[in-house]
């Protein structure tokens, strides 16, 4: 049963494709990402993960899309309502594990992304610009039990509010708005970054790759680091091509997302690391790279006290249109399924992801001694979601796709029933990419790694 009667649409392709490269960039490129390269061989990583994106990501976004739009219908009923086999209600189960799991921590950092707003905009970091004493404001902030529990309350209430006016007015309005503009201001932090003496070096980290780091785990985290940056396995893809017209090109749709969401990232890379050099720090500084190093790259570079303002604002515009992709997942189906209305629905979500949030957050501190597999809430969240629940759930979508839907579904939707005049090279590469390359080449990643 598809549930047409009184769904909202996307207005157009565009929109669309705004939306979801609004969920796919977000706090994976500017957060996890620069992080990632710095930890892993910079141009190496960026290399891998390029190759990962297309040979496999693309192709499961494909899957992940063709379900949304043919089904019109939320991610718990999407795959049912496409094959009478029970079996693969577990896509759904694996699905809104992970919504809930990225949820909680993402609106954690989307908090701290929020004080950080607050301090460039009261120019903290000029004030207190070494970076020992960022190291410890920071951590000395995360570990508080109250005031970051502040900030995550006001990052969910914004998601909430924006989710709240629906899908026209709410997540296509907001995105359409702040993806041009999040674009703008990346550019206009790289180009300073990269005018800055000795900016050189950090370029040659960022394109001149070095194979010497890497090796299978990698690898792997290059793949969970592509899944989280592009929103799959999560059923956020799922959803929002369920609100697509039925014209909509997805090779197109797709394609563009990915190319946007990697330019994203390699921008977040050149805003950031030719800074880092240039500044004489290493670039290996995990976590902790853009809610210290920065900051202290800021209060010593010339009008850093600006482009902490404009990187702040950036991040929480780039937050924010991935965490209203999340909860939109769990709004469909409150919706759709429990016959909730939409007010009713968020305002429900909001207490459940502020309590599980405050259960990460305190994790920062309080609660740090809880372990779960020696991890604590917040890691335990964070790594069971990118590296295990993401990748199973995307292997399983795409093998729904390939294996369940078959060639002839496919065929029919890449090129809307031969309507589109898509290349028949491309149709059958990606066919061949969903079919074949992508479930081996998810597997056999999780199994070695
Ligand atoms: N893609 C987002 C980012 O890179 O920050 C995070 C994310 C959003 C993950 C939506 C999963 C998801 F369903």
């Amino acid at each position: 049963m598809k549930n047409t009667d009184s769904r909202e649409n996307f207005s157009g392709s565009i929109a669309a494709v705004l939306a979801l490269a609004g969920s796919a960039v977000g706090l994976g490129n500017l957060w996890r990402f620069p992080y990632l390269v710095g930890e892993n061989g910079g141009a190496a990583f960026i290399l891998i993960y390029i190759i990962l994106a297309i040979t496999i990501c693309l192709p499961v976004m494909m899957g992940e899309f063709i379900v949304g739009k043919r089904s019109q219908s939320n991610v718990f009923r999407a795959y049912t309502s496409l094959t009478s086999s029970g079996f693969w209600r577990i896509i759904p189960v694996f699905s809104i594990f992970s919504v809930i799991l990225v949820l909680s921590f993402y609106s954690v950092v989307g908090g701290w992304g929020v004080e950080y707003l607050v301090k460039s905009l009261t120019f903290s970091f000029t004030r207190n610009g070494a970076q020992s004493e960022l190291g410890s404001m920071f951590s000395d902030f995360v570990s508080n039990p109250y005031k970051p529990l502040v900030f995550h309350t006001l990052f969910l209430g914004m998601t909430a509010a924006i989710v709240a006016f629906g899908i026209k007015k709410g997540i296509e309005k907001f995105s359409e708005v702040m993806m041009p503009t999040l674009f703008i201001l990346i550019i206009i932090i790289a180009i300073r970054s990269i005018t800055i003496p000795g900016a050189n070096q950090g370029l040659k980290y960022l394109f001149l790759p070095d194979f010497s780091k890497v090796d299978s785990s990698v690898i792997m985290k290059a793949l969970g680091q592509a899944f989280f940056s592009l929103s799959l396995g999560c059923g956020t893809v799922v959803t929002y091509a369920s609100y697509v017209k039925k014209e909509t090109n997805i090779i197109r749709c797709t394609g563009t997302t990915a190319l946007f969401d990697t330019g994203f990232a390699v921008l977040a890379g050149c805003a950031i690391m030719p800074a880092v050099f240039a500044f004489g720090i290493n670039p290996s500084e995990g976590p902790g790279l853009v809610f210290v190093t920065l900051p202290h790259i800021f209060s010593q570079m010339p009008v850093g006290g600006l482009i902490a303002i404009i990187f702040f604002f950036a991040l929480l515009i780039a937050a924010l249109t991935s965490s209203i992709s999340l909860l939109e997942v769990v709004i469909t189906f409150l919706t759709e399924e429990l016959k909730i209305s939409r007010t009713k629905a968020v305002i429900l979500s909001f207490f459940l992801f502020w309590i599980l949030g405050a259960l990460c957050s305190l994790s920062q501190g309080v609660l740090s001694d809880l372990k779960i597999f020696g991890m604590n809430i917040f890691d335990f969240m964070d790594y069971v979601s990118a590296n295990i629940l993401m990748l199973s759930g995307g292997l399983l979508t795409v093998i729904f796709a390939g294996w369940v839907l078959g060639p002839k579904i496919i065929r029919e939707e890449l090129t809307n029933n031969g309507s589109l005049k898509v290349p028949l090279w491309l149709v059958n590469t990606m066919l061949f990419c969903i079919r074949f390359i992508a479930p081996v080449g998810v597997l056999a990643i999780l199994i070695f790694s």
